[in-house]
């Protein structure tokens, strides 16, 4: 059986090391795999843009076979279950599936259920591996190391699986991680810094989306003020360090988190990220069914 991709606390440092190596020659188009005879379907529970049609194309530069499930017009209209659905295509015999959806851990029920390797789109608020992976090559293209780096990640923390994920996967390879935000989306138990003196002190300055749609209530401020506050203003960039660069995973509010003229600016690194999640998805699709 192939090996399921849910978490990166699940994967040793080396682990992680390879993929990411592996998906190194990938970018430079070196040694791709023909996975011809391979099935792949990808099951998005909850919407996506990037991680979705990312998964899409690795699957198709590695000459997989692919099955897009759309919940929109499937048996989950007549109340089937999230459980049975996947089962149901489990069945069909595919070799990877991929799944999203909004609640954390979904994977759980269905460990030891099903024969194809699971990888992880993101759970909920909980994990999100392969965005991780693909910030973790964006940053080894540009230092070279991580051992050392300064990071900050900046905004609805809470909310975000992509803070949780990299928050714990940086600091194992060494690098220093601070996050900051407004108090509502800050979590104690992750070490926490001034914003501006973190946006100047830092190698990384990764803006998250405010996630409008996991907010209970509506949040406080208005997007003027949050930007003022707590966005990478045109002013705050300016205070950055020479070599220090923007990420975010995207989708990204403009003039909330990140000033609009910043996004395609010589330090952002957004789109590489967007480039690199092809990258690591074809790394860790190799490894789920090879
Ligand atoms: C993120 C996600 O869905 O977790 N986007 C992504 O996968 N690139 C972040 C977000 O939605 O804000």
């Amino acid at each position: 059986m192939g090996k399921n991709l849910l978490k990166l606390s699940d994967l040793s440092t080396d682990e992680i090391i390879a993929i990411l190596d592996r998906a190194q020659m990938f970018c430079a188009g070196v040694d791709v795999p023909v996975l011809s005879d391979k099935i792949a379907c990808n099951m998005f529970f909850e919407s996506s843009t990037r991680t979705q049609y990312s998964f899409n194309v690795a699957e198709l530069r590695l000459g997989m076979r692919v099955v897009s499930f759309n919940p929109g017009s499937s048996s989950m209209n007549k109340n089937e279950s999230f459980y049975d659905t996947v089962k149901c295509f489990d069945s069909f015999g595919p070799d990877a599936i991929v799944i999203r959806h909004v609640q954390n851990e979904y994977y759980n029920e269905l460990l030891g259920h099903i024969n194809a390797a699971l990888l992880n789109g993101g759970d909920g608020t909980g994990n999100h591996p392969t965005q991780s992976l693909l910030d973790l090559l964006t940053i080894k293209q540009e230092f070279g190391r991580f051992e050392g780096l300064k990071c900050v990640i900046a905004g609805d923390i809470s909310h975000s699986r992509v803070a949780h994920t990299n928050y714990e996967v940086m600091r194992r390879l060494g690098m220093e991680v601070v996050t900051a935000g407004p108090e509502e989306f800050l979590e104690k138990s992750l070490e926490q810094e001034d914003f501006d003196h973190a946006v100047k002190t830092s190698d990384i300055v990764m803006m998250l989306r405010v996630q409008h749609e996991r907010h209970a209530e509506h949040m406080k401020l208005t997007k003027e003020e949050y930007h003022q506050a707590y966005g990478l203003t045109v002013e705050r960039e300016k205070t950055m360090k020479d070599k220090a660069i923007i990420m975010h995973p995207a989708p990204v509010n403009r003039d909330v988190e990140l000033a609009d003229c910043l996004m395609e600016c010589p330090r952002a690194r957004i789109f590489k990220q967007m480039q690199n999640g092809v990258f690591v998805r074809m790394a860790a699709l190799e490894r789920a069914v090879k």
